[in-house]
């Protein structure tokens, strides 16, 4: 795959944020909204009694049983599949999607995204057995696979370069937000019967259709344009976005980025040299380490894991749009301070502030909450409080920075590979939390918390001697001033590499 992300370390081109930037960006970034609604709807349409009775009978006669152990009432593998079955089908999508982006531009790549959630989501919300259920979220997956990797592509080529950082992270804070309304919708479909689930998974229709229309009034980024060697296409779209008349030098710059990543012929074999070594190994423990956080176990399953601790349906699903609520302000927070105080600050500020939460959790459940009978009020509460200030501490940090990290710490040639091999590890491991989060929680009860804790632990101590500070390098500096330095990762920088790119540069 020969995709390039054009060169942050070249100098300010000259660049206005044009309306016309604007709406293509929103447009875009609902792929990100349509991403977060997935996410968060499952856990509260798994929670709905109506949806259980009609899909998972086995699920909802046990959990009728009030005197039945409190932390299995949800494990079944087939309830897991539900959720986790999207992820599966993203891993797969998104090698797929990878090359319709480079062979046939990032715009009917989301248009595909777009027409694999309308199927999805008609599938799901129309499922009269399990089965097509299972298949709908199956499209919902290729559209996620198809969509988070344009999406990104996509908005970071058409932003005017000093914006770019802010705009990656931008998509991020769609996902939270996709994610909270979700929890909303949840909320009060609940109450909705027979059929409030139907309308809660029916929902994403809205922003897919809002995608499919809106990626007709996009435009496709100069560079897929001229990567295809359409290059008067190209400068004419650059013109367009860009809205002044000297865009001569961006041009050219994108022309001599495309030269470059097409010399490399295979950039996934090029992953694998010494040179690469520190962004693939940060870039692909980075999606290991976020997932196991523990934050999708709340994420997916929060209004289950507030009915194990006690809540009734109402409040479980109300505690769901606090969490969620919290996850998009704290975004803010780290789109203000990532730049600041940089990334190490956060990553090891929160591993210590994730921790302390766990084992708190932990602590109360193992000690209050039996097999069976529920939480007191207070300790509820305190719990409640705790997963806020958690998911806190995630939203600032291993969230964003999980992307923003293998976005900016590639080279050129290997940038948009690598980011690729990010992004499906990323719903690999999403996908093993989903299918084994509620069988975790039968089967290790209060200790899954100590589990996480012990994760959280080991990549706190990963960060701290393995992550550098790369706030504030040029995109394409890494090498020289990151890499070489570090105590650890300048064994792999071996001078003939140095031979190499000098003979690059000054060819
Ligand atoms: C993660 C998702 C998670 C979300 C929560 C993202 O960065 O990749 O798995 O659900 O953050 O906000």
């Amino acid at each position: 795959m020969a995709v390039v992300v054009s060169n942050a370390n070249a100098p300010a081109f000259e660049a206005k944020m044009t309306v016309y930037v604007f709406i293509c960006v929103m447009i875009a970034a609902v792929g990100g909204l349509i991403f977060g609604y997935d996410i968060g709807i499952s856990g509260g349409v798994s929670a709905m009694d109506d949806f259980l009775k009609e899909f998972f009978p086995a699920v909802w006669e046990r959990k009728k049983h009030v005197h039945e152990n409190n932390y299995c009432k949800y494990d079944n593998q087939f309830l897991q599949l539900f959720t986790s079955s999207l992820y599966l089908a993203a891993l797969v999508a998104s090698f797929f999607a990878s090359a319709t982006c480079s062979k046939l531009g990032r715009r009917p790549t989301m248009q595909f995204a777009s027409i694999f959630f309308l199927i999805g989501v008609g599938l799901t919300a129309g499922a009269v057995n399990l089965v097509m259920l299972i298949i709908g979220r199956l499209f919902l997956g290729f559209g996620v696979g198809f969509g988070n990797q344009a999406v990104p592509l996509f908005l970071s080529e058409i932003a005017p370069a000093q914006l770019r950082g802010g705009l990656n992270i931008v998509f991020q804070l769609m996902v939270t937000i996709g994610i909270l309304i979700a929890n909303i919708v949840n909320y009060f479909t609940a109450t909705v019967h027979p059929y409030g689930w139907r309308i809660a998974l029916g929902g994403a229709g809205i922003p897919a259709v809002i995608l499919l229309f809106g990626s007709l009034l996009i435009i496709e980024t100069p560079t897929s344009l001229i990567e295809r060697n359409k290059n008067e296409e190209g400068k004419e779209a650059l013109r367009k976005i860009r809205g002044v008349d000297d865009i001569n030098d961006e041009y050219e710059s994108i022309v001599h980025a495309c030269d470059i990543a097409s010399q490399v012929k295979d950039p996934y074999r090029k992953l694998l040299k010494p040179a690469s070594r520190p962004p693939f190994i940060i870039g692909m423990l980075l999606q290991l380490f976020q997932q196991f956080t523990g934050i999708n176990a709340i994420m997916f399953y929060a209004p289950v894991l507030f009915q194990t601790v006690g809540f009734g349906s109402d409040a479980a699903l109300l505690s769901a749009v606090i969490t969620g609520t919290i996850n998009v302000l704290a975004t803010f927070v780290g789109i203000y301070l990532v730049d600041k105080t940089g990334r190490r600050f956060l990553l090891l500020q929160s591993s210590v502030h994730m921790l302390i939460c766990q084992l708190i959790i932990g602590i109360i459940l193992a000690k209050d909450l039996g097999i069976t009978g529920t939480l007191g009020r207070p300790q509820a509460l305190v719990v409640v409080i705790f997963v806020c200030v958690y998911v806190m501490g995630f939203a600032w940090s291993w969230g964003p920075l999980g992307w923003l990290i293998p976005s900016e710490t590639f080279p050129l040639e290997t940038r948009s590979a690598g980011f690729a091999v990010a992004v499906s590890c990323n719903m690999f491991f999403t996908f093993i939390i989903a299918q084994a989060f509620l069988s975790m929680l039968c089967g290790m009860r209060s200790g899954i918390f100590f589990f996480f804790s012990a994760w959280i632990i080991v990549m706190g101590l990963f960060a701290f001697f393995f992550i550098p500070e790369t706030k504030g390098i040029a995109i394409d500096d890494m090498r020289e001033s990151v890499w070489k330095p570090h105590w650890f990762w300048k064994r792999y920088m071996l001078p003939e590499d140095d031979h190499h790119d000098v003979e690059k540069r000054n060819a």
